[in-house]
């Protein structure tokens, strides 16, 4: 039996978690979930968007899943999803974007990973004024968390039996902080034998949607990791099916790329592919790879069918309705 923590979060996240949950435990698996909340609802009760014992159970259970979380824009309280990354020291976020055969995209064979480091970069979150002239944010890039990251993608390739890695970067106007990173990644790079390239972010946008079939594994700062995968996420489909997870030395978040979608939520509309994706990459990390597979190959299946699909890819099934379908394929 495992104990996992479950952060539902808001907007889309309790409805696609409730989704993701029956998903899960119609493969047989014993999982026991130990609810918690954060954001904004935590703020109502709590009076924190991230009471002290949401980190203490992750810590105690090692794995956690949850939904997303709305953060306020330019003013509100800090994003509950950096904190946890920065809190757990989760430092690899992993996202592997594939297409799936039966939803319709441009591009017939996508099958790249962001692998975006997840603790420094813009989001450290030091940011102040200067007096009524402007304000100013700091960017830190370290060689700690550089040589983890790169690492981390090295053993990612090897270990998945993948080709290539690309360094996604900006060192052309960065040359001490992007600099660093990509020096970094050079020097690991060279004692490995597959292939390795960097690419200029800019140049690595316009490339990714006229060709994303020539990359394979590609790791980079956190900024450009959260605007690629969200690129990325359009080349097969939109954000509605791309997994993630952040993975720490000892514990791993598990989360869809996709925000709270506040615009489509308590509708039974919303698309839990995602965070169903991410529970197969949570399987996978429990060792649990049958059951994972169950999943995948439902997922398959009722794609390839393409009778029921969320209003996203071009459906008018409901949430639950496409849940149902997926867990009689399991069945
Ligand atoms: P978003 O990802 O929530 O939505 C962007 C668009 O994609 C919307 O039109 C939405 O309806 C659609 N969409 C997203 N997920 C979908 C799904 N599962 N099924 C069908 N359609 C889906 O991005 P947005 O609107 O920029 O952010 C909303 C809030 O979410 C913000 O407060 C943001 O800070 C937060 N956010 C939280 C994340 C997390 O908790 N990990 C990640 C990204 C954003």
């Amino acid at each position: 039996m495992y104990k996992i923590t479950l952060i539902p979060g808001d907007g889309i996240g309790p409805e696609i978690c409730k989704a993701m949950v029956k998903v899960v435990e119609s493969t047989g698996v014993n999982i026991e979930w130990e609810e918690v909340i954060a954001g904004k609802n935590a703020i109502e009760k709590y009076n924190t968007p991230i009471p002290k014992h949401v980190i203490d159970t992750v810590k105690k259970n090692k794995v956690a899943i949850k939904g997303p979380i709305t953060t306020p824009i330019g003013k509100g309280f800090r994003s509950v999803n950096v904190t946890l990354r920065q809190e757990l020291d989760l430092y690899a976020n992993l996202r592997p974007i594939k297409t799936f055969k039966g939803i319709k995209s441009r591009y017939e064979d996508v099958d790249l990973v962001i692998v975006r480091e997840n603790t420094e970069d813009l989001y450290t979150g030091i940011e102040h004024k200067l007096g009524e002239y402007g304000a100013e944010s700091i960017k830190i890039i370290t060689k700690e968390a550089s040589k983890r990251i790169i690492q981390f993608a090295c053993d990612y390739v090897n270990d998945n039996n993948r080709n290539k890695l690309t360094c996604v970067h900006k060192a052309n106007i960065m040359k001490l902080t992007d600099g660093l990173f990509l020096n970094i990644f050079r020097g690991i790079c060279e004692k490995h034998d597959f292939e390795y390239n960097d690419l200029i972010v800019d140049a690595a946008a316009m490339n990714l949607v006229l060709n994303p079939e020539k990359y394979d594994v590609m790791v980079m700062p956190n900024l450009y990791g959260d605007i690629l995968s969200d690129l990325c996420a359009g080349l097969v489909g939109g954000l509605g099916i791309i997994p993630g997870a952040n993975i720490g030395k000892d514990y791993a978040v598990f989360e869809a790329v996709h925000g709270s979608a506040p615009d489509i939520a308590n509708q039974n509309k919303a698309n839990p592919t995602a965070i169903i994706q991410s529970a197969v990459m949570m399987l996978k990390y429990l060792g649990e790879q049958d059951k994972a597979i169950k999943i995948e190959n439902a997922l398959k299946h009722v794609f390839m069918e393409g009778k029921v699909m969320t209003s996203d890819l071009g459906g008018s099934a409901t949430t639950q309705e496409f849940v149902e379908e997926i867990c009689k394929h399991i069945k």
